[in-house]
């Protein structure tokens, strides 16, 4: 039997490229690949790349630039740029780097196999077309490998949102939504594989309109329906808009015992000013008066977001709204990022903040999340929280695991399984993690 050929994939940016990745790597498995961790022995080599700010892009060719020696040892090696780097930058990559041999966009993944075959004969290959049909329906998985206990799995995709910093709507293109049988049948499947838990992934994911039973199915009808899958413990979803928190979603948080108290809601920004300049369509009142409805339906939810500072035009000022929203909302996590011109995009041709003063907001807003994820955090000391373990720690006998807010918790001479979900009574709280002990 002639050896298996072997991909090396490296995934950059956001959940969505993490599921993508896997499902190529399925896709590239019906060609005779099998992944492997290292790019030294690959035969092929993908990079799943990221767009959202300038760094994660220029990555990207740094990153080419490395494997120009293997490419000279190796002249059968591909190297392909799959992600939003992809979909932006099209053909450019291939002028900027003769080495690479494919690139294709997010919504032309299940065109791989062939594009791969058109490599083999000494082509190379581009596509970043928006083709009308389901790719992730003809990348299907055949192989029912066992797995982890926690896997995402993407129900929507695309934006409609046009946020002026964003190059989301135009690498992923317009809102599409899965149908719900598909989701539900992937559901059951990852289950049988022994997934646990599942994070339903979206650019938009609270706007997902499928078509269900009956009709048009939202993201909390979808949320429903995984309820009743035997076997699923948890369920979470990424990432969502504060104009897409219906109702039926947020009782959701209060009434459907699977799904996690734990909710990503990006504002941005606090200025009413800025979030109208940004193309937000919401304002921080509106924003914080939505977090009051979600937390009268789940008192404990932990909310996490997204912020921007130096965000063309903004003052002192309005940067201040930003840390009066945090210090009200009291965040569990944050991500935080400089604001980043993005080509094409509304804002990049706008009054920039200077780097310095950008820095600086930078550096005070992201002290003051860190205290209060702190708080939080010391918070859960003496609490008992759920522990869905995920692998084994470093130390012998220790395993790691997430509680339902999310949280990575610590629990030593833990007797449990990866797998298990067990109750666990938090005693110490680091910097990125709890330490608990197994209750009896
Ligand atoms: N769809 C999600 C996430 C989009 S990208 C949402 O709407 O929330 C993830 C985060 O990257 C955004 O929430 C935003 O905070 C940040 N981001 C997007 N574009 C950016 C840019 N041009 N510069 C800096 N940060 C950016
Ligand atoms: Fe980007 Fe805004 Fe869409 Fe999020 S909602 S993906 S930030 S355009
Ligand atoms: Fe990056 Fe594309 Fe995700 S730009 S954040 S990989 S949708």
């Amino acid at each position: 039997m002639a050896e298996p050929k072997k991909l090396f994939i490296k995934t950059y940016g956001c959940q969505m490229n993490v599921y993508d990745s896997e499902r190529m790597a399925e896709a590239l498995g019906g060609q005779g690949y099998v992944e492997t961790t290292t790019p030294d022995d690959a035969d092929m080599i993908l990079l799943n790349t990221c767009h959202i700010r300038e760094k994660a892009a220029e990555k990207v060719y740094s990153e080419l630039g490395r494997f120009k020696g293997l490419k000279a040892e190796k002249p059968d090696l591909k190297i392909g740029v799959a992600g939003c780097v992809a979909q932006a930058e099209g053909q450019e990559i291939m002028r900027r780097q003769p080495l690479v041999d494919l690139v294709v966009g997010p919504q032309s993944y299940h065109r791989l196999p062939e594009m791969e075959a058109k490599t083999r004969a000494g082509e190379k290959a581009l596509d970043t077309d928006f083709p009308e049909e389901d790719k992730f329906e003809k990348l299907k998985s055949r192989p029912k490998a066992k797995r982890g206990p926690t896997a995402f799995l993407t129900v929507q995709e695309g934006c409609d949102k046009f946020c002026a910093f964003c190059v989301v709507p135009y690498t992923r293109g317009a809102e599409v939504s899965r149908p719900a049988a598909r989701i539900l049948d992937e559901a059951r499947d990852l289950v049988e594989r022994g997934v646990r838990e599942i994070t339903l992934l979206g650019q938009n994911v609270n706007a997902y309109h499928g078509a269900g039973d009956g009709g048009d199915w939202t993201l909390a009808r979808l949320i429903w329906a995984l309820n009743d899958v035997d076997g699923l413990e948890r369920i979470r979803f990424t990432t969502s808009h504060p104009n897409d928190m219906t109702d039926d979603l947020i009782a959701a948080h209060g009434e459907c015992e699977k799904l996690m108290p734990y909710l990503h809601l990006p504002v941005q920004a606090g200025s009413d000013r800025i979030l109208k300049r940004m193309n937000r369509a919401h304002t921080a009142e509106s924003y914080l008066r939505l977090i009051e409805r979600i937390r009268a339906a789940r008192p404990d939810i932990l909310m996490s977001g997204d912020f921007i500072v130096g965000f063309p035009e903004e003052t002192e000022e309005d940067f201040q709204a930003t840390l009066d929203l945090i210090e009200e909302v009291k965040y569990g996590y944050a991500y935080s990022f400089k604001y980043s011109p993005r080509p094409g995009t509304p804002a990049a041709e706008r009054a920039q903040v200077s780097p310095e003063e950008a820095d600086d907001r930078l550096q005070r807003l992201q002290a003051l999340i860190t205290r209060q994820q702190r708080e939080i955090q010391d918070g859960m000391i003496g609490r008992t929280v759920n522990v869905l373990f995920e692998r084994e720690g470093r130390i012998a006998g220790q395993m790691v695991g997430k509680s339902e807010y999310l949280h990575a918790v610590h629990v030593r001479d833990a007797q449990a399984n990866t797998g298990d979900i067990r109750r666990v009574r938090i005693v110490e709280a680091g910097t990125n993690s709890l330490a608990g002990e197994i209750v009896s």
